[in-house]
């Protein structure tokens, strides 16, 4: 598939195979694809979380209100992002360039970040989602289905995963063989309004 095509392939489905297993090679190539998602000052604030645990899963399906697809697709995954990363050996973002560039960078990144709380947690989600549509395409061209979700109560899944200080859940995916096919869309906005020239 082309990446156009891709785009319009992957949708959400909620029914999968409960017997089907991904193999390691596919999912670390999605995992990876996540990883070539665009960050800013490449900080990569992503922590991928792959729940293989089955009580596991139970537990954060309670606590996603039943969601069937938490126990029943091949794979879950909890999508998070280190809200201090720019503050965590930012020299390592940029360990292939010159000692001169990483200093200039790390200097700018910092000066960005300090003492901004707000955006240091917009950076985290932007960053986790990026990567999250990553994998999502991945997933598809590789004949996968994904479920995205941010349907659960934060708190009990936080406690779940043991969700590290500084880090933000930025959603669940599922990832699997779909059973059924997708709804039709629901219904995408028209082009001329979300599509605005030079300002509001
Ligand atoms: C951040 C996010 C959270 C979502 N949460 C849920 C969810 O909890 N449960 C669910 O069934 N679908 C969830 N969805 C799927 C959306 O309903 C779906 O993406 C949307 O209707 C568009 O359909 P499509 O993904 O098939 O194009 C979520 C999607 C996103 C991006």
């Amino acid at each position: 598939m082309n990446t156009l095509d891709t785009i319009q392939a992957r949708r959400s489905i909620k029914q999968f195979d409960k017997k089907h297993l991904i193999s390691d090679v596919d999912f670390q190539t999605m995992i990876k694809a996540g990883m070539l998602a665009p960050t800013s000052f490449n900080i990569q604030h992503w922590r991928f979380l792959q729940i293989t645990d089955k009580e596991k899963r139970r537990q954060l399906q309670d606590a996603a209100w039943g969601q069937v697809q938490v126990t029943e697709a091949s794979e879950l995954l909890i999508i998070t992002a280190n809200t201090k990363a720019w503050d965590q050996q930012p020299e390592r973002y940029w360990k292939n360039t010159t000692e001169e560039t990483r200093d200039t960078l790390v200097n700018m990144l910092k000066d960005f970040y300090r003492d901004r709380e707000w955006l240091q947690r917009d950076e985290a989600i932007r960053s986790g989602a990026m990567a999250a549509q990553n994998i999502m395409l991945a997933a598809t061209e590789l004949g996968y289905q994904t479920s995205p979700m941010i349907g659960f109560d934060m708190e009990k899944v936080s406690e779940l995963i043991r969700l590290p200080e500084n880090h933000v859940i930025v959603m669940m995916l599922a990832i699997g063989k779909g059973t059924t096919d997708a709804w039709p869309r629901g219904g995408q906005l028209e082009l001329d309004e979300v599509l605005i020239k030079d300002h509001f």
